[in-house]
C-alpha cells in the first residue's frame, strides 16, 4: 500500500524509516530520498510515527510490569 503516491512510498518504507528514528513526516521521506510534494499523505504519515511511538511506549509499559 502507497501512503506517499507522489513518491511512491509504502507503508513498510514509512515504517522502517520511522524505526531508523525518523520522528517527522519530511524527514520520513527525506530517509527515502524523497521530499514532500503535494503534501497529502504528511498526515497519515504523522499518525504512523504517533501510532509507533505510542506502541513503544505501550512496549515499555508491558515490561515495566511485568518485572
Ligand atoms: S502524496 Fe506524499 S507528497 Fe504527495
Amino acid at each position: 500500500m502507497y501512503v506517499c503516491n507522489c513518491n511512491g512510498v509504502r507503508a513498510s518504507q514509512v515504517d522502517a524509516a520511522i524505526e531508523a528514528g525518523a520522528a517527522k513526516p519530511a524527514a520520513v521521506l527525506a530517509h527515502h530520498g524523497c521530499e514532500p510534494q503535494c503534501c497529502r499523505c504528511l498526515p497519515e504519515i504523522a499518525a504512523r510515527i504517533k501510532d509507533r511511538q505510542r506502541g513503544h511506549i505501550d512496549d515499555r509499559a508491558a515490561l515495566i510490569a511485568a518485572e
